[in-house]
């Protein structure tokens, strides 16, 4: 369909594909794509298999990355676009919740359905694949791109990974897992190089991956670092072995951006793609292309090796059906005031609203301060966090911008906002005229924010913590986080507005954790965790702040009471030992008993929910191997979400920590109701990876599962005994 054209050197199309038109498409299995594509790629010279593993160059073609074409045999110059979030360096697109707090909803169905949308997107804008979803592990919550992904567990990353990876492949877009793998902070991500053993490798690092490509994801990005010594693009124990053959990736391995540093060590060790394609950014050289070709005449390379990487990515294209109908390319993203403007964003944001509103933690809610109550009269807004930049929703290179409120972090991980409703404007207008708003975004005269914060009903203080990929230096922070500090004053201004009034509700817009020194002031009431929402920011959180939506979401990470408590810090050494080995996030804490500010799984409801007749049996029926139900109730005022958490406590031989997250449901419940919720645990939930045997085992002996709120607010356990 074609609307008048609002720019004459573009046409302005609104995008109905065939993924559209049905909602979702189903994916071919991996056989029917090999044998598609072993069909057309029998066909293809050497040059032409070559062609398709190589880039076609930094800042040459349209799309942040696209592969090599071929003709006769016909394959197209396929599509690569950032990024986790949204189509990225493109206009009339959504830019919605990050990863993190995307997880924070603990939400699958919602999950799912942000796959979907920005799928479509991806599809609509003719992007052939996502670069996205981004499951690495927070190991540290000072690293930059923590923001990305899914937070500290694992399990956590694995299921919103599957959710995000179906969601995404169901629009016929090829889903990027990254970065492949234990690229886990901005210093040194060019050449640093990770120094972990084989069973954390696997049971916290390489979890989510397994995961997303047991759901057949299409393709994996391989990360800048090293892995013990070895570049992660030519490191044949984790792409070859690891990747390819235990885990049975069937899909395509694509350098990250300029992480490809030989040609044979590279091809022989896994590498499919090499991207954008040049040595060095910009070079129009390349380890593949014409030096492929020759290490393939040398013998260095055998021509079956090239044949199996070409066939990856066209299998991964038929996979996907994008043989049968897909969209041209209309991203420019070098020169994007040539992009024509294509539509895409339907009524998307309506999804990210929900979604926000349902990623909402609220950390503490004293005297039910909130929801707001209907006789407030008047109430004050500080911080500019509640504000927009003064410099504009899309200010500073890639985001790397925060001087209003923060709804992403920056880096390949942004987007460019189409708009973006500010807290402010979000909580003006569902106020409506008869409550009256005062408000100054200014962090710094902490004066004026106590005279104003003084004459209202209640004071809403807002901060925030960016961080982002290390392309940009913000404030000192070059992508990773220099302290856990709230930025710009934002400690002394919620202290300020403590001090002047009573009923005090801070809201905080962060990539991960902060450290809260305020956080025993008598005033403050409430505490408002929204994350990074996305452009409905201000609507969403409206609709947690009056109670038109009950909040349900939950930390995918520790809050500590201290920096020093984390055990991971950023690592300037050019070895980066994973000392901790399994004691990552909330398991570390348990192992040590240290107490957390707010805990991994926890957030408050506006009601009450309780636990009872936990029961758990062992089965051996299919793939499951216990099975467990219990039952909850909404004993509180108000119907409401409860996200029901179950981690499992191994036998003492197995060397776990205390215990892992190892499932969870959301269950919405009416005042009164109560329903029975049901986990099946499998080999994935049940098993560690034993070294000795170099494989994963169900350890035999005693497991306790226990049933919660949080990860420290356990209602219910039972023991189960396997053999
Ligand atoms: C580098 C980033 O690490 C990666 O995540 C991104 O997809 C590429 N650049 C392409 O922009």
């Amino acid at each position: 369909m074609k609307v008048p054209s609002l720019n004459a050197a573009a046409a302005v199309l609104l995008v109905a594909t065939a993924a559209d038109a049905a909602g979702s498409l189903t994916p071919r299995s991996w056989d029917e794509a090999y044998n598609m594509a072993n069909t057309l790629v029998g066909e293809m010279s050497l040059e032409q298999k070559v062609n398709i593993t190589t880039g076609a160059g930094w800042e040459k073609t349209l799309c942040v990355g696209q592969t090599g074409s071929t003709t006769n045999p016909d394959f197209p110059s396929l599509c690569l676009q950032d990024g986790p979030l949204g189509v990225r360096i493109a206009h009339n697109v959504t830019a919605g919740l990050s990863g993190i707090t995307a997880s924070q909803s603990w939400d699958k169905k919602a999950l799912r359905k942000r796959g979907e949308y920005m799928g479509k997107e991806f599809r609509g804008k003719g992007a052939h694949f996502q670069l996205g979803p981004d499951v690495e592990i927070m190991r540290s919550p000072f690293a930059g791109r923590i923001f990305e992904s899914f937070g500290e567990d694992p399990y956590l990353n694995g299921v919103a990974g599957v959710e995000t990876t179906i969601g995404i492949q169901s629009q016929g877009v090829i889903a990027t897992g990254k970065h492949y793998i234990l690229n886990n902070q901005e210093h040194n991500r060019m050449n640093a190089s990770s120094v972990v053993d084989d069973r954390t490798l696997r049971e916290i690092y390489a979890y989510p991956f397994a995961r997303v490509i047991e759901a057949g994801i299409g393709s994996i990005m391989c990360s800048y670092n090293r892995i013990n010594g070895t570049y992660s693009c030519e490191n044949d124990a984790t792409l070859n072995k690891l990747l390819k053959e235990e885990m049975g990736f069937q899909g395509v391995v694509q350098s990250d951006w300029g992480a490809t540093h030989s040609t044979s060590q590279s091809a022989n060790h896994g590498l499919d793609v090499t991207m954008p394609g040049d040595i060095d950014m910009g070079d129009g050289l390349s380890y593949f292309g014409k030096n492929l070709t020759e290490a393939v005449k040398r013998g260095d390379v055998s021509e079956d090796r090239v044949t199996d990487m070409a066939r990856r990515t066209v299998a991964s294209y038929y996979k996907m059906r994008q043989d049968e109908d897909f969209p041209e390319i209309s991203i420019n993203s070098f020169n994007e005031s040539e992009a024509p403007e294509v539509l895409v964003q339907g009524n998307h944001g309506h999804l990210v609203r929900e979604m926000g509103a349902a990623a909402v933690v609220l950390l503490r809610n004293n005297d039910n301060t909130l929801p707001l109550s209907d006789s407030l009269k008047k109430i004050a807004i500080v911080g500019s966090d509640a504000g927009i930049s003064p410099d504009g929703i899309n200010c500073g290179q890639f985001q790397a911008c925060d001087n209003g409120t923060l709804a992403m972090g920056y880096g390949s991980g942004a987007a460019y906002f189409p708009y973006l409703v500010s807290p402010y404007e979000g909580i003006k207008n569902r106020a409506g005229d008869d409550v009256e708003i005062v408000h100054t975004f200014d962090d710094w005269n902490t004066d004026a924010a106590a005279d104003l914060a003084k004459t209202a009903d209640i004071a809403l203080v807002f901060a925030n913590s960016d961080s982002g990929e290390q392309v940009e230096v913000l404030d000192g922070n070059n992508g990773d986080r220099n302290n856990l500090t709230l930025w710009h004053n934002g400690d002394n201004l919620i202290k300020a507005v403590a001090d002047a009034n009573e009923n005090t509700v801070v809201v905080i817009h962060s990539v991960g954790p902060v450290t809260m020194p305020w956080v025993n002031h008598p005033n403050i009431k409430a505490i408002v965790w929204p994350g990074l929402p996305g452009q409905e920011s201000g609507n969403s959180l409206a609709d947690v702040l009056f109670g038109d939506v009950n909040p349900s979401g939950r930390l995918p990470y520790t809050i500590a009471k201290e920096e020093s408590d984390y055990n991971v810090h950023i690592d300037l050494n050019h070895t980066i030992e994973f000392k901790e080995k399994l004691l990552v996030g909330y398991k570390y804490f348990d192992a040590m008993n240290i107490d957390p500010l707010f805990e991994f799984g926890f957030g408050l409801s506006y009601t009450n929910f309780t636990y009872s007749n936990l029961k758990v049996k062992t089965s051996d029926n299919n793939n499951t191997i216990a099975t467990a139900t219990v039952s909850v109730k909404n004993s509180g005022d108000v119907a409401g979400d409860e996200i029901v958490q179950a981690y499992i406590s191994f036998p003492e031989s197995a060397g776990e920590p205390p215990k892992l997250l190892r499932g969870f449901e959301k269950v919405h419940l009416k005042k009164g109701r109560r329903s029975t919720v049901t986990f099946d645990f499998t080999k994935t939930e049940l098993s560690i990876y034993d070294l000795e045997k170099a494989d994963w085992v169900i350890p035999s002996g005693e497991f306790t599962l226990h049933i919660g709120a949080s990860s420290r607010d356990i209602r219910l356990s039972a023991t189960f005994t396997l053999n």
